[in-house]
């Protein structure tokens, strides 16, 4: 459908020899580039900071040709996403937006897609300022509720792009039924895991296509780069994938490549403090007569807290929560000292935003004001630092 899809990228059977094993996800991301160098044994993979390669002979490639089409440093991030999320191939974008970009050209004119209503702000600017100008259309509901979604479904829809945990507002989807309704009605579900990652949920195995990362955040865990993945489940719809990677070209570079490489190693140990964290934090917040409400899905009150404690291995360590009036998000921002006032999330240091003007500045007011996207809301990722510090940073700014 999409026209020829060449197939000469190697496949690099160090990576691949670890399915013979079970193994859990956090080892499984420690050995991404191990035995990589065969002729070295170098313990991690080379940048090949190359753009071309150069042929054996006429009609002969190594396999590489042309780094848009196929690096060895990117192929092995690709390769090693595609095994900690359980996917036929994995692909590196140069952001997480490029990557959601790139799988909307699977769609043409005409296409409706079903979308999860409090979406990343700027998932929702490049389906409505962007990939609507090309025909494509987009339902917004909350897909925490599946019979919702269902209602949504009409004869244009091919496909249900959910957050499975939702930005800001932390509201968990329901995997599993999603994935029943999609091939009841031959629809792909894609899941954007930015805030889970493999190692609390494998979305495909719970029954989605496709999964997409902006891997600046948890992936690459260091608040250091820009990078985006997506794994593909079903071989086939992967070379479709591939041809409009290289169709395209937003390609990752292979200096972020292996900062992604880096990064994913010590994936499980970051995200085991950063959740031990984010418990102690959002019970104190709660307790805190300045906060009004905290959104933690690791709390026993969160609505979404039992299905989340049945499809996923943790809760993540993101906390949303609304301060008692407006003057107090200035201060709380301002004052603390060990917490940055700054968009992104999921970095080894703590970083708090302030959705309704940063992050979700994109999504319209009226939307906004459904969701709870408010003047008091303010968004809080939780780094590896010393709990007692982030928790004393905070009281001094909430006190003034
Ligand atoms: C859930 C989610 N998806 C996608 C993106 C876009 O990723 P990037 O900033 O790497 O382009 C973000 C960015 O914040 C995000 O939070």
């Amino acid at each position: 459908m999409y026209g020829r899809v060449k197939k000469s990228r190697p496949r690099q059977t160090g990576m691949f020899i670890f399915r013979r094993y079970v193994m859990h996800i956090s080892t499984r991301a420690v050995q991404v580039g191990l035995e990589w160098d065969t002729r070295t044994g170098a313990v991690t993979v080379p940048i090949y900071q190359t753009a071309t390669f150069r042929h054996p002979g006429l009609g002969q490639s190594t396999g590489y040709d042309y780094s848009r089409s196929g690096n060895p440093t990117r192929q092995t991030l690709e390769d090693g996403i595609a095994l900690l999320d359980g996917g036929s191939r994995g692909f590196a974008y140069s952001s997480g937006m490029a990557a959601i970009a790139n799988l909307l050209h699977l769609f043409k004119s005409g296409d409706h897609l079903v979308v999860t209503e409090d979406l990343y702000g700027g998932t929702c600017r490049l389906f409505d300022k962007i990939f609507s100008q090309y025909g494509l259309s987009f339902t917004y509901l909350d897909t925490s509720d599946t019979a919702s979604v269902q209602a949504a479904i009409t004869p244009a829809t091919r496909a249900l792009f959910v957050e499975t945990l939702t930005n800001p507002l932390l509201k968990f989807a329901d995997l599993p039924a999603l994935s029943a309704l999609c091939r009841s009605r031959d629809l792909l579900l894609i899941a954007d895991n930015t805030f889970l990652t493999p190692y609390l949920q494998q979305p495909l195995e719970l029954g989605a296509d496709i999964t997409v990362y902006s891997a600046t955040k948890y992936l690459s865990g260091h608040n250091d780069t820009i990078a985006g993945l997506v794994v593909v489940k079903d071989p086939r719809l992967a070379e479709q994938v591939y041809f409009q990677q290289n169709a395209v070209g937003a390609v990752l570079g292979p200096q972020d490549s292996w900062l992604v490489i880096r990064g994913m190693k010590t994936l499980g140990v970051r995200l085991d403090r950063q959740q031990e964290n984010a418990i102690r934090i959002a019970r104190w917040l709660n307790a805190h007569p300045r906060v009004r409400t905290v959104f933690y899905p690791g709390m026993e009150e969160h609505p979404n807290h039992e299905l989340m404690a049945r499809d996923a291995r943790g809760f993540g360590a993101m906390i949303a929560f609304e301060v008692d009036n407006h003057a107090l998000v200035e201060q709380v921002l301002l004052k603390t000292r060990l917490i940055s006032f700054a968009e992104s999330l999921g970095g080894v240091e703590s970083l708090m935003t302030f959705p309704e003007v940063q992050t979700h500045a994109d999504i319209p007011p009226e939307l906004r004001a459904r969701l709870g996207i408010n003047n008091l809301l303010l968004r809080l990722s939780v780094g590896i630092e010393d709990v007692n510090d982030l928790i004393d940073d905070l009281q001094n700014a909430l006190e003034g």
